[in-house]
């Protein structure tokens, strides 16, 4: 069959060349790609939310499903799109129709299916310009520190925490009545804070039946050690040694059964993937957030320990028997390195030319922010590559995607060296 992948970024690369492996998959096109992804593939050059220009590209290649990478194009309804079209009803789209979509699409739609649910997560309130004041009582009394988060999409960057109340004040007001985050946070979640260690976990949905993928554990801060600003996550590592056998059964009872079930019972249909973002609490998960896609550096590291068809699963998603299908991980471990511009998160670096990714020994490289100019790959976003090997434990994986980082170069790059130090 031929398949479109929509997107553009590192966790499409890694998609992209998990796809290329499949004996399903005749001819792979990635819209818009990247300079890595043409190894795979075909790219065609239309946007993820020019939904004519999708609907263009699957009839004059005749594509048979289409995985859907992030989630704007998800929130904005490419689903429903197809359905809604007599050419493109009958073709799969992986990734929910809008609804489900808000799972991300909105934090305060997502608090209020966690309460519905019984899934654990912190205590939040939601606040509107109307009912500020309520906010600033609510504010008060959740204790120290005060998680923000803007309802809508905002490009990660949506959720502030606050040491103090008067900070928390004022940026309830920014959010609400000087339109800080846009539209976004024309509602704001209140949220306590939860102290613990993250995991990213995630699950590939048909509806009716899911199938735990690989969990792994991303690392979002630009410094060593976990400091400075956040980014879109500089590293991952698969699996994760806390999240042992009775975490993970724990995380299946309590949050990822409730969550298919939850969709299922309030007729939300979900065929796609669901990312949650998790918080070891003292050995107890509770829910940061829900994604309708899958995590950015996480994917890289995912696929890699993926040895089953990854293309048999889409089916499987598509068609509702995702229960028949085969899921076997390795147990190795993957590791993966991300290699920023100069700058990055500020303002960053662009177009310069990346040399040495021919010395690389024995990881795979997944570009993102790339482009080809002539015969040169030069850089075009903040995340520029992700490195990632697969070995037999944490430490080679680790120690070998930043000896292969090594070897790549263009002028201001910089990869953080400690990846997964927390964990060894
Ligand atoms: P999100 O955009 O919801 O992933 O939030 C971004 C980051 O903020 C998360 O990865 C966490 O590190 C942090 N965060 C969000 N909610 C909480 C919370 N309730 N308690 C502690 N940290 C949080
Ligand atoms: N790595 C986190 C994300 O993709 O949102």
């Amino acid at each position: 069959m031929n398949i479109l992948l929509l997107g553009s970024g590192g966790r499409e690369s890694a998609f992209a060349w998990k796809i290329s492996q499949s004996p399903k998959c005749s001819q792979l096109f990635i819209a818009p790609g990247n300079a890595g992804t043409g190894q795979y593939g075909t790219n065609i050059n239309v946007k993820v939310t020019d939904f004519d220009g999708i609907k263009q590209l699957v009839l004059q290649n005749n594509i048979s499903l289409v995985l859907v990478g992030p989630e704007e194009p998800l929130v904005k309804g490419i689903h429903d799109f197809f359905l809604a079209d007599d050419q493109l009803k009958n073709i799969p789209v992986i990734g929910p129709q809008s609804e489900g979509a808000q799972l991300e699409g909105s934090k305060d739609f997502s608090k209020q299916f966690m309460v519905r649910n019984n899934i654990p997560a912190a205590a939040s309130k939601t606040f509107t310009r109307e009912t500020m004041q309520e906010g600033f009582e609510y504010l008060a009394t959740i204790g120290l520190p005060i998680v923000l988060k803007a309802d809508g999409l905002a490009g990660g960057k949506g959720v502030l925490i606050s040491l103090t109340v008067v900070e928390a004040q004022q940026e309830l007001i920014e959010m609400l009545t000087e339109a800080k985050f846009g539209e976004a946070s024309s509602k704001v979640v209140v949220e306590q804070f939860l102290q613990g260690i993250e995991l990213s976990v995630f699950v590939m949905s048909d509806g009716t039946h899911y199938k735990i993928l690989p969990e792994a554990k991303d690392y979002k801060r630009i410094g060593e050690g976990d400091s400075g600003l956040n980014t879109g996550g500089m590293g991952s590592v698969s699996p994760v040694p806390f999240a042992d056998a009775a975490f993970m059964q724990k995380v299946e009872a309590r949050v990822i059964i409730p969550t298919v079930e939850g969709l299922k019972k309030e007729n939300i249909p979900y065929k796609g993937f669901i990312f949650i973002g998790l918080m070891n609490c003292d050995g107890e998960p509770n829910v940061i957030e829900y994604n309708c896609r899958m995590g950015d550096p996480e994917t890289e590291s995912v696929m890699l320990r993926i040895k089953s068809d990854f293309v048999d699963l889409l089916v499987g998603v598509a068609e509702g028997n995702l229960d028949e299908k085969e899921l076997i991980i390795s147990d190795k471990t993957a590791a993966t390195v991300v290699m920023v511009a100069g700058g990055y998160p500020g303002e960053y670096l662009k177009d310069k030319v990346i040399t040495g990714i021919e010395n690389v020994r024995d990881s795979q490289v997944f570009h993102a922010g790339t482009y080809l100019d002539g015969e040169h790959v030069k850089t075009s976003g903040g995340r520029v590559l992700a490195v990632t090997s697969l070995q037999d434990n944490m430490f080679t994986a680790l120690q070998q995607a930043t000896a292969d980082a090594s070897r790549i170069y263009y002028d201001g790059m910089y990869f953080r060296k400690d990846i997964g130090f927390d964990l060894l």
